[in-house]
Protein backbone atom coordinates (compact mmCIF):
# COMPACT_ATOMS: atom_id res chain seq x y z
CA UNK A 1 0.00 0.00 0.00
CA UNK A 2 1.10 3.03 -1.08
CA UNK A 3 1.92 6.40 1.58
CA UNK A 4 -1.14 7.81 2.46
CA UNK A 5 -1.93 11.22 1.09
CA UNK A 6 -1.82 14.24 3.52
CA UNK A 7 -4.43 16.96 3.47
CA UNK A 8 -1.62 19.56 4.80
CA UNK A 9 -4.02 22.51 4.69
CA UNK A 10 -6.44 20.89 7.30
CA UNK A 11 -2.94 20.07 9.31
CA UNK A 12 -1.71 22.75 11.84
CA UNK A 13 1.99 23.62 11.18
CA UNK A 14 3.34 22.83 14.27
CA UNK A 15 2.74 19.34 13.89
CA UNK A 16 4.60 18.06 10.50
CA UNK A 17 6.92 21.19 10.22
CA UNK A 18 9.69 22.50 12.03
CA UNK A 19 9.76 26.37 11.65
CA UNK A 20 13.31 27.37 12.30
CA UNK A 21 12.62 30.82 13.88
CA UNK A 22 14.43 33.10 16.65
CA UNK A 23 11.73 33.57 19.21
CA UNK A 24 8.46 32.80 20.22
CA UNK A 25 5.73 33.20 22.46
CA UNK A 26 3.50 30.82 24.07
CA UNK A 27 -0.29 32.81 25.52
CA UNK A 28 -1.81 30.09 27.98
CA UNK A 29 -5.28 30.88 28.38
CA UNK A 30 -8.33 30.66 30.31
CA UNK A 31 -11.85 30.20 28.39
CA UNK A 32 -14.09 33.02 30.60
CA UNK A 33 -16.57 33.74 27.43
CA UNK A 34 -17.28 30.59 24.71
CA UNK A 35 -19.29 32.82 22.32
CA UNK A 36 -16.30 35.42 22.43
CA UNK A 37 -13.92 32.14 22.34
CA UNK A 38 -15.67 30.70 19.20
CA UNK A 39 -15.41 34.68 17.79
CA UNK A 40 -11.71 34.44 18.66
CA UNK A 41 -11.07 30.73 17.05
CA UNK A 42 -13.27 32.11 13.88
CA UNK A 43 -10.93 35.19 13.12
CA UNK A 44 -7.53 33.04 13.64
CA UNK A 45 -9.13 30.30 10.92
CA UNK A 46 -9.76 32.85 8.61
CA UNK A 47 -7.07 35.01 9.58
CA UNK A 48 -9.22 38.69 9.69
CA UNK A 49 -10.02 40.96 12.41
CA UNK A 50 -6.56 41.71 11.78
CA UNK A 51 -5.49 38.80 13.45
CA UNK A 52 -3.05 36.28 12.04
CA UNK A 53 -4.28 33.15 10.45
CA UNK A 54 -3.18 29.54 11.98
CA UNK A 55 -0.77 28.01 9.91
CA UNK A 56 -1.22 25.21 7.98
CA UNK A 57 1.46 22.31 7.26
CA UNK A 58 1.13 23.19 3.61
CA UNK A 59 4.71 23.94 1.79
CA UNK A 60 4.77 27.57 0.95
CA UNK A 61 7.12 28.90 -1.50
CA UNK A 62 7.34 31.86 0.71
CA UNK A 63 8.05 31.36 4.16
CA UNK A 64 6.11 33.88 6.15
CA UNK A 65 7.34 36.07 8.77
CA UNK A 66 4.89 34.73 11.66
CA UNK A 67 3.33 31.20 12.01
CA UNK A 68 0.69 30.26 14.67
CA UNK A 69 -1.12 27.03 16.02
CA UNK A 70 -3.83 26.39 18.71
CA UNK A 71 -4.44 23.68 20.98
CA UNK A 72 -6.67 22.98 23.56
CA UNK A 73 -7.09 21.07 26.84
CA UNK A 74 -9.57 17.98 27.75
CA UNK A 75 -10.96 21.15 30.12
CA UNK A 76 -10.87 23.41 27.25
CA UNK A 77 -12.82 21.32 24.86
CA UNK A 78 -15.31 20.84 27.52
CA UNK A 79 -15.82 24.72 27.76
CA UNK A 80 -16.21 24.95 24.16
CA UNK A 81 -18.78 22.55 24.72
CA UNK A 82 -17.56 18.97 23.65
CA UNK A 83 -19.68 16.44 25.06
CA UNK A 84 -17.96 14.02 27.75
CA UNK A 85 -19.33 11.08 25.77
CA UNK A 86 -16.91 12.27 23.32
CA UNK A 87 -14.24 13.50 25.49
CA UNK A 88 -13.93 10.24 26.72
CA UNK A 89 -12.80 9.05 23.47
CA UNK A 90 -9.85 11.09 23.46
CA UNK A 91 -6.41 9.67 24.86
CA UNK A 92 -6.55 8.67 28.44
CA UNK A 93 -3.59 10.85 29.39
CA UNK A 94 -5.13 13.63 27.64
CA UNK A 95 -8.02 13.52 29.13
CA UNK A 96 -6.34 13.32 32.84
CA UNK A 97 -4.28 16.31 31.81
CA UNK A 98 -0.40 16.52 32.98
CA UNK A 99 -1.28 18.31 36.16
CA UNK A 100 -3.45 15.39 37.55
CA UNK A 101 -1.35 13.28 40.25
CA UNK A 102 -1.86 10.15 38.74
CA UNK A 103 -0.04 11.73 35.39
CA UNK A 104 2.64 14.04 37.02
CA UNK A 105 3.65 10.68 39.19
CA UNK A 106 3.89 8.83 36.03
CA UNK A 107 6.26 10.54 33.81
CA UNK A 108 8.25 11.84 36.94
CA UNK A 109 6.71 15.61 38.25
CA UNK A 110 6.96 15.07 41.72
CA UNK A 111 9.29 17.12 44.48
CA UNK A 112 10.73 20.48 43.14
CA UNK A 113 9.01 19.26 39.60
CA UNK A 114 5.28 18.61 41.19
CA UNK A 115 2.34 20.79 40.07
CA UNK A 116 1.86 22.38 42.79
CA UNK A 117 5.31 24.48 41.91
CA UNK A 118 4.47 25.42 38.48
CA UNK A 119 4.32 28.74 36.95
CA UNK A 120 1.15 30.79 35.85
CA UNK A 121 -1.45 28.71 37.71
CA UNK A 122 -0.50 25.48 35.45
CA UNK A 123 -0.59 23.25 38.47
CA UNK A 124 -4.74 23.36 38.52
CA UNK A 125 -5.38 22.10 35.15
CA UNK A 126 -9.22 22.62 35.09
CA UNK A 127 -8.53 26.47 34.58
CA UNK A 128 -6.11 25.82 31.94
CA UNK A 129 -8.09 25.65 28.20
CA UNK A 130 -6.38 26.83 25.51
CA UNK A 131 -2.35 27.73 24.24
CA UNK A 132 -1.95 29.46 21.49
CA UNK A 133 1.47 29.72 20.23
CA UNK A 134 2.95 32.42 17.68
CA UNK A 135 6.44 31.56 16.50
CA UNK A 136 8.48 34.49 14.58
CA UNK A 137 11.12 34.25 12.52
CA UNK A 138 13.38 37.99 13.08
CA UNK A 139 12.01 40.31 14.24
CA UNK A 140 10.60 41.30 17.40
CA UNK A 141 8.69 44.59 15.92
CA UNK A 142 6.73 41.93 14.14
CA UNK A 143 6.22 39.58 17.29
CA UNK A 144 5.47 43.10 19.60
CA UNK A 145 2.37 43.86 16.24
CA UNK A 146 0.86 40.89 16.61
CA UNK A 147 0.83 40.30 20.79
CA UNK A 148 -1.10 43.53 20.37
CA UNK A 149 -3.64 42.52 18.13
CA UNK A 150 -3.95 38.85 19.95
CA UNK A 151 -4.16 41.04 23.20
CA UNK A 152 -7.01 42.80 22.05
CA UNK A 153 -8.65 39.80 20.66
CA UNK A 154 -8.18 38.15 23.84
CA UNK A 155 -10.51 40.93 25.43
CA UNK A 156 -13.76 38.92 27.05
CA UNK A 157 -13.05 35.78 25.42
CA UNK A 158 -9.96 34.85 27.71
CA UNK A 159 -7.89 35.40 30.30
CA UNK A 160 -4.29 35.13 30.21
CA UNK A 161 -2.80 33.11 32.70
CA UNK A 162 0.91 32.79 31.56
CA UNK A 163 2.57 34.37 28.47
CA UNK A 164 5.99 32.43 28.05
CA UNK A 165 8.61 33.65 25.43
CA UNK A 166 11.33 31.32 23.79
CA UNK A 167 14.25 32.07 21.92
CA UNK A 168 16.73 30.38 19.75
CA UNK A 169 20.79 30.50 20.91
CA UNK A 170 23.24 31.06 18.59
CA UNK A 171 24.39 27.84 16.00
CA UNK A 172 20.87 25.77 17.14
CA UNK A 173 22.48 25.33 20.56
CA UNK A 174 20.39 24.97 24.18
CA UNK A 175 20.88 25.81 27.49
CA UNK A 176 23.84 23.32 28.41
CA UNK A 177 25.97 23.99 25.11
CA UNK A 178 24.41 21.29 23.09
CA UNK A 179 23.52 21.94 19.57
CA UNK A 180 20.03 20.72 19.00
CA UNK A 181 17.21 20.00 16.40
CA UNK A 182 19.01 17.45 14.74
CA UNK A 183 16.87 13.80 15.16
CA UNK A 184 13.25 14.01 13.83
CA UNK A 185 11.47 11.30 12.68
CA UNK A 186 10.28 10.69 8.43
CA UNK A 187 6.80 10.75 8.83
CA UNK A 188 5.43 8.34 5.82
CA UNK A 189 3.83 10.96 3.49
CA UNK A 190 6.02 13.98 3.74
CA UNK A 191 8.49 14.19 1.44
CA UNK A 192 11.97 12.94 2.86
CA UNK A 193 13.88 14.85 5.35
CA UNK A 194 15.90 16.86 2.78
CA UNK A 195 17.74 18.35 5.68
CA UNK A 196 18.87 16.17 8.08
CA UNK A 197 18.51 12.58 6.30
CA UNK A 198 18.90 9.42 8.53
CA UNK A 199 18.78 5.65 8.13
CA UNK A 200 16.05 5.25 10.55
CA UNK A 201 12.76 3.33 9.28
CA UNK A 202 10.45 6.28 8.35
CA UNK A 203 7.29 6.50 11.07
CA UNK A 204 3.63 5.90 10.29
CA UNK A 205 2.10 8.59 9.73
CA UNK A 206 -0.93 7.82 12.43
CA UNK A 207 1.76 8.38 14.59
CA UNK A 208 1.23 11.42 14.44
CA UNK A 209 -2.07 12.28 13.07
CA UNK A 210 -5.14 11.37 14.00
CA UNK A 211 -7.16 9.10 11.19
CA UNK A 212 -4.31 7.69 10.10
CA UNK A 213 -2.82 4.01 10.02
CA UNK A 214 -0.25 3.88 12.68
CA UNK A 215 2.82 1.17 13.62
CA UNK A 216 0.35 -1.54 14.82
CA UNK A 217 -1.82 -1.07 12.00
CA UNK A 218 -4.65 -0.11 13.73
CA UNK A 219 -5.58 3.93 13.56
CA UNK A 220 -5.86 6.64 16.50
CA UNK A 221 -9.71 8.33 15.99
CA UNK A 222 -11.85 10.25 18.32
CA UNK A 223 -15.40 11.42 18.12
CA UNK A 224 -17.08 13.40 16.24
CA UNK A 225 -15.17 12.67 13.42
CA UNK A 226 -14.77 16.73 12.50
CA UNK A 227 -12.36 16.72 15.79
CA UNK A 228 -10.44 13.22 14.59
CA UNK A 229 -8.31 13.02 11.22
CA UNK A 230 -5.93 15.53 10.87
CA UNK A 231 -5.38 16.39 14.77
CA UNK A 232 -2.57 15.05 16.99
CA UNK A 233 -1.68 16.06 20.58
CA UNK A 234 1.13 17.15 22.07
CA UNK A 235 2.78 17.67 25.95
CA UNK A 236 3.86 21.34 26.01
CA UNK A 237 6.24 21.48 28.50
CA UNK A 238 8.24 23.92 30.63
CA UNK A 239 11.59 22.80 31.80
CA UNK A 240 14.26 24.92 34.03
CA UNK A 241 17.69 24.32 33.54
CA UNK A 242 20.23 24.61 35.90
CA UNK A 243 23.72 25.21 34.02
CA UNK A 244 26.10 25.89 37.52
CA UNK A 245 24.57 22.25 38.61
CA UNK A 246 25.20 21.05 34.95
CA UNK A 247 28.87 21.98 34.91
CA UNK A 248 29.73 20.86 38.64
CA UNK A 249 27.52 17.50 37.70
CA UNK A 250 30.19 17.26 34.46
CA UNK A 251 33.10 17.82 37.05
CA UNK A 252 31.92 15.17 39.62
CA UNK A 253 31.29 12.42 36.71
CA UNK A 254 34.68 13.50 35.57
CA UNK A 255 36.30 13.21 38.50
CA UNK A 256 34.32 9.76 38.78
CA UNK A 257 35.25 7.97 35.30
CA UNK A 258 38.58 9.70 34.42
CA UNK A 259 37.23 11.11 31.44
CA UNK A 260 37.49 15.15 30.36
CA UNK A 261 34.45 16.67 31.03
CA UNK A 262 33.32 17.12 27.26
CA UNK A 263 33.91 13.53 26.84
CA UNK A 264 31.25 13.48 29.80
CA UNK A 265 29.04 15.54 28.39
CA UNK A 266 29.13 13.40 25.21
CA UNK A 267 28.72 9.95 26.88
CA UNK A 268 25.57 11.77 28.83
CA UNK A 269 24.00 13.06 25.77
CA UNK A 270 25.18 10.61 22.95
CA UNK A 271 26.30 13.63 21.37
CA UNK A 272 29.12 15.91 22.15
CA UNK A 273 28.26 19.62 22.34
CA UNK A 274 28.28 20.46 18.35
CA UNK A 275 26.17 18.15 17.84
CA UNK A 276 28.48 14.86 15.92
CA UNK A 277 26.82 11.50 17.51
CA UNK A 278 29.23 9.41 19.50
CA UNK A 279 28.63 6.73 17.44
CA UNK A 280 30.44 8.65 14.59
CA UNK A 281 32.88 10.78 16.44
CA UNK A 282 33.57 8.21 18.98
CA UNK A 283 37.10 9.93 20.71
CA UNK A 284 36.68 13.37 20.06
CA UNK A 285 34.11 15.73 18.75
CA UNK A 286 35.95 17.35 15.73
CA UNK A 287 34.37 19.77 13.26
CA UNK A 288 30.85 19.12 12.82
CA UNK A 289 29.88 16.55 10.72
CA UNK A 290 27.71 17.86 7.64
CA UNK A 291 24.06 16.89 7.87
CA UNK A 292 23.92 13.61 5.43
CA UNK A 293 25.95 12.64 7.49
CA UNK A 294 25.20 13.79 11.78
CA UNK A 295 21.97 11.70 11.94
CA UNK A 296 22.75 8.47 9.51
CA UNK A 297 23.77 5.70 12.45
CA UNK A 298 22.41 2.84 14.11
CA UNK A 299 23.68 1.33 17.56
CA UNK A 300 23.61 -2.48 16.43
CA UNK A 301 26.54 -2.71 13.32
CA UNK A 302 28.33 -5.84 13.27
CA UNK A 303 30.82 -6.86 12.68
CA UNK A 304 32.54 -5.97 16.01
CA UNK A 305 34.37 -2.81 14.51
CA UNK A 306 31.31 -0.90 14.15
CA UNK A 307 28.67 -2.35 16.78
CA UNK A 308 28.14 -0.71 19.69
CA UNK A 309 25.59 -2.81 21.01
CA UNK A 310 27.21 -2.52 24.73
CA UNK A 311 26.69 1.16 24.88
CA UNK A 312 30.81 1.40 24.80
CA UNK A 313 30.98 4.36 22.53
CA UNK A 314 27.34 5.50 23.39
CA UNK A 315 26.10 4.53 26.40
CA UNK A 316 23.16 2.77 26.52
CA UNK A 317 21.64 5.28 29.30
CA UNK A 318 22.39 8.30 27.26
CA UNK A 319 19.62 10.67 26.45
CA UNK A 320 19.42 10.24 22.75
CA UNK A 321 19.93 6.56 23.32
CA UNK A 322 16.97 6.08 25.55
CA UNK A 323 14.49 8.73 24.09
CA UNK A 324 15.23 6.67 20.28
CA UNK A 325 17.16 3.24 20.65
CA UNK A 326 16.94 3.45 17.08
CA UNK A 327 17.85 -0.65 16.25
CA UNK A 328 19.35 -1.39 20.26
CA UNK A 329 16.84 -3.70 21.27
CA UNK A 330 14.14 -3.09 23.72
CA UNK A 331 11.63 -5.08 25.95
CA UNK A 332 8.35 -5.14 24.19
CA UNK A 333 8.55 -3.49 21.12
CA UNK A 334 10.84 -1.33 19.37
CA UNK A 335 11.99 2.26 18.84
CA UNK A 336 9.24 2.88 16.20
CA UNK A 337 6.77 2.52 18.24
CA UNK A 338 7.64 5.60 20.33
CA UNK A 339 8.64 8.39 18.71
CA UNK A 340 8.27 12.05 19.05
CA UNK A 341 8.44 15.08 17.17
CA UNK A 342 10.10 17.51 19.03
CA UNK A 343 9.26 21.70 18.63
CA UNK A 344 10.79 23.53 21.76
CA UNK A 345 13.16 26.00 21.79
CA UNK A 346 15.18 27.82 24.83
CA UNK A 347 14.26 30.06 27.07
CA UNK A 348 15.98 33.08 29.41
CA UNK A 349 19.65 34.41 28.60
CA UNK A 350 22.49 32.41 28.15
CA UNK A 351 24.20 31.50 31.09
CA UNK A 352 27.70 33.37 31.81
CA UNK A 353 29.81 31.53 33.91
CA UNK A 354 31.81 34.66 34.48
CA UNK A 355 28.87 36.33 35.71
CA UNK A 356 27.15 33.26 37.59
CA UNK A 357 23.34 33.72 38.26
CA UNK A 358 20.54 31.22 38.94
CA UNK A 359 18.42 33.18 36.26
CA UNK A 360 15.65 31.56 34.74
CA UNK A 361 16.53 29.37 31.62
CA UNK A 362 15.53 26.45 30.08
CA UNK A 363 14.09 24.45 27.34
CA UNK A 364 10.05 25.09 26.16
CA UNK A 365 7.78 24.05 23.71
CA UNK A 366 5.83 20.81 22.01
CA UNK A 367 6.94 17.58 21.91
CA UNK A 368 4.50 15.87 19.34
CA UNK A 369 2.87 12.24 19.02
CA UNK A 370 -0.92 10.77 18.33
CA UNK A 371 -0.83 9.02 21.46
CA UNK A 372 0.53 10.72 24.47
CA UNK A 373 -0.11 7.60 26.36
CA UNK A 374 2.27 5.49 24.01
CA UNK A 375 4.87 7.90 23.29
CA UNK A 376 6.06 11.23 25.03
CA UNK A 377 4.57 9.27 27.96
CA UNK A 378 6.01 6.23 27.40
CA UNK A 379 9.39 7.78 26.90
CA UNK A 380 9.16 10.12 30.21
CA UNK A 381 8.07 7.73 32.37
CA UNK A 382 9.69 4.47 30.88
CA UNK A 383 12.83 4.91 28.78
CA UNK A 384 13.80 8.00 30.68
CA UNK A 385 12.85 6.76 34.50
CA UNK A 386 13.79 3.11 34.27
CA UNK A 387 16.54 1.00 33.47
CA UNK A 388 15.45 -2.62 32.77
CA UNK A 389 13.80 -1.93 30.00
CA UNK A 390 17.21 -2.84 28.19
CA UNK A 391 16.79 -6.44 26.50
CA UNK A 392 19.47 -9.17 26.37
CA UNK A 393 22.12 -8.74 24.11
CA UNK A 394 25.35 -9.37 23.48
CA UNK A 395 28.17 -8.05 21.05
CA UNK A 396 29.27 -10.02 17.72
CA UNK A 397 32.18 -11.38 19.90
CA UNK A 398 29.59 -12.84 22.76
CA UNK A 399 29.03 -12.60 26.45
CA UNK A 400 32.44 -12.45 27.71
CA UNK A 401 32.56 -9.10 26.18
CA UNK A 402 29.59 -8.59 28.02
CA UNK A 403 25.71 -7.78 28.09
CA UNK A 404 23.87 -5.02 27.29
CA UNK A 405 21.65 -5.31 30.53
CA UNK A 406 24.42 -4.41 32.56
CA UNK A 407 25.23 -1.63 30.88
CA UNK A 408 22.96 0.60 32.10
CA UNK A 409 21.94 1.91 35.51
CA UNK A 410 19.25 4.91 37.28
CA UNK A 411 17.59 7.35 34.87
CA UNK A 412 18.50 9.82 32.59
CA UNK A 413 20.63 12.14 33.42
CA UNK A 414 18.63 15.21 31.84
CA UNK A 415 14.92 13.84 32.42
CA UNK A 416 15.12 11.46 35.07
CA UNK A 417 14.05 12.23 39.13
CA UNK A 418 17.43 11.93 40.20
CA UNK A 419 18.19 11.93 43.53
CA UNK A 420 22.02 12.28 45.40
CA UNK A 421 21.60 9.05 47.14
CA UNK A 422 20.24 6.77 44.52
CA UNK A 423 21.46 8.43 41.32
CA UNK A 424 23.81 6.59 38.75
CA UNK A 425 25.09 6.87 35.24
CA UNK A 426 26.94 3.70 33.66
CA UNK A 427 30.57 4.50 31.69
CA UNK A 428 30.34 0.72 29.91
CA UNK A 429 33.95 -1.27 29.89
CA UNK A 430 34.34 -4.67 27.91
CA UNK A 431 33.53 -7.59 30.80
CA UNK A 432 30.99 -10.03 31.43
CA UNK A 433 28.00 -9.33 33.45
CA UNK A 434 29.50 -5.09 33.53
CA UNK A 435 32.80 -5.96 35.75
CA UNK A 436 34.71 -3.30 34.65
CA UNK A 437 31.82 -0.66 34.63
CA UNK A 438 32.60 2.88 36.08
CA UNK A 439 29.48 4.24 37.57
CA UNK A 440 29.00 7.93 38.08
CA UNK A 441 26.75 8.38 41.54
CA UNK A 442 25.59 11.22 43.78
CA UNK A 443 23.88 13.63 41.80
CA UNK A 444 20.33 15.38 41.67
CA UNK A 445 18.47 16.89 39.16
CA UNK A 446 19.81 19.55 36.72
CA UNK A 447 16.24 20.26 35.04
CA UNK A 448 12.98 20.39 36.63
CA UNK A 449 9.35 21.10 35.36
CA UNK A 450 7.56 24.36 35.87
CA UNK A 451 4.98 23.91 34.08
CA UNK A 452 2.84 21.19 31.63
CA UNK A 453 -0.05 20.62 29.72
CA UNK A 454 -1.39 17.88 27.74
CA UNK A 455 -2.43 19.63 24.63
CA UNK A 456 -5.16 18.40 21.20
CA UNK A 457 -4.48 20.35 17.90
CA UNK A 458 -7.37 20.28 16.32
CA UNK A 459 -7.02 20.11 12.74
CA UNK A 460 -8.36 23.07 10.63
CA UNK A 461 -11.91 20.95 10.05
CA UNK A 462 -11.77 20.96 13.99
CA UNK A 463 -11.01 23.62 14.80
CA UNK A 464 -13.56 25.56 12.97
CA UNK A 465 -16.44 22.61 14.74
CA UNK A 466 -15.13 24.15 17.98
CA UNK A 467 -15.89 27.29 16.61
CA UNK A 468 -19.32 26.57 15.92
CA UNK A 469 -20.33 24.97 19.32
CA UNK A 470 -21.19 27.31 21.28
CA UNK A 471 -23.92 28.66 18.74
CA UNK A 472 -25.62 24.92 18.19
C1 LIG B 1 15.69 20.57 28.97
C2 LIG B 1 15.42 19.33 28.60
C3 LIG B 1 16.11 18.62 27.48
C4 LIG B 1 17.40 18.74 27.02
C5 LIG B 1 18.51 19.61 27.58
C6 LIG B 1 17.52 17.85 25.88
C7 LIG B 1 18.66 17.72 25.10
C8 LIG B 1 18.72 16.99 23.93
C9 LIG B 1 19.82 17.02 23.01
C10 LIG B 1 21.08 17.87 23.16
C11 LIG B 1 19.52 16.17 21.99
C12 LIG B 1 20.38 15.86 20.77
C13 LIG B 1 20.02 16.74 19.60
C14 LIG B 1 19.18 16.06 18.56
O1 LIG B 1 19.27 14.84 18.37
O2 LIG B 1 18.40 16.76 17.88
C15 LIG B 1 18.23 15.59 22.27
C16 LIG B 1 17.58 14.66 21.49
C17 LIG B 1 16.38 14.08 21.82
N1 LIG B 1 15.61 14.34 22.93
FE1 LIG B 1 16.00 15.70 24.36
N2 LIG B 1 16.33 17.19 25.70
C18 LIG B 1 15.45 17.63 26.65
C19 LIG B 1 14.14 17.22 26.80
C20 LIG B 1 13.57 16.17 26.15
C21 LIG B 1 12.25 15.65 26.42
C22 LIG B 1 11.26 16.20 27.45
C23 LIG B 1 12.05 14.60 25.58
C24 LIG B 1 10.82 13.74 25.49
C25 LIG B 1 10.62 12.70 26.19
C26 LIG B 1 13.26 14.47 24.76
C27 LIG B 1 13.45 13.55 23.76
C28 LIG B 1 14.48 13.57 22.86
C29 LIG B 1 14.51 12.76 21.64
C30 LIG B 1 13.44 11.79 21.15
C31 LIG B 1 15.71 13.08 20.99
C32 LIG B 1 16.20 12.52 19.66
C33 LIG B 1 16.83 11.17 19.84
C34 LIG B 1 17.21 10.54 18.52
O3 LIG B 1 16.32 10.38 17.68
O4 LIG B 1 18.37 10.19 18.33
N3 LIG B 1 14.15 15.42 25.15
N4 LIG B 1 17.75 16.12 23.46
Amino acid sequence: MGAPIIDFKDVQGVILRGYRVKFARHFILSITDTQATARLLQSLINGDAGLPQVTTALRREVRPASFLNVSLTSAGLSAMGVSDDDLKTFDASFQQGASSDAIATIIGDVGSSAPQNWIGGLGDGQQVHMLISLWVRESTDVMDSITAKLNDAFEGAVKVLLVQDANALPDDKIHFGYRDGIAQPTVIGMPPNNNIPDDQPPVATGEFLLGYKNQIGGTYRVSPSQLSTNSSYAAFRILEQDVAGYEDLLKSFSEQSELDTEMVAAKICGRWRNGNPLTLAPTQQGSPLPSEEINNFTYVKPPAETDDTLGLTCPIGSHIRRNNPRNGAVVGTDSTHHRIIRRAMPYGPVYDPKKPDDGDRGLVGYFVNASIHNQFEFLTGQWNLESDFVKSATAPGGEPEGNAVFNISGEDVFLGVNEDESSSFTFAHDGKNGANNTNATGFGRTIITRGSVYCFFPSITGLSYLASLPTQ
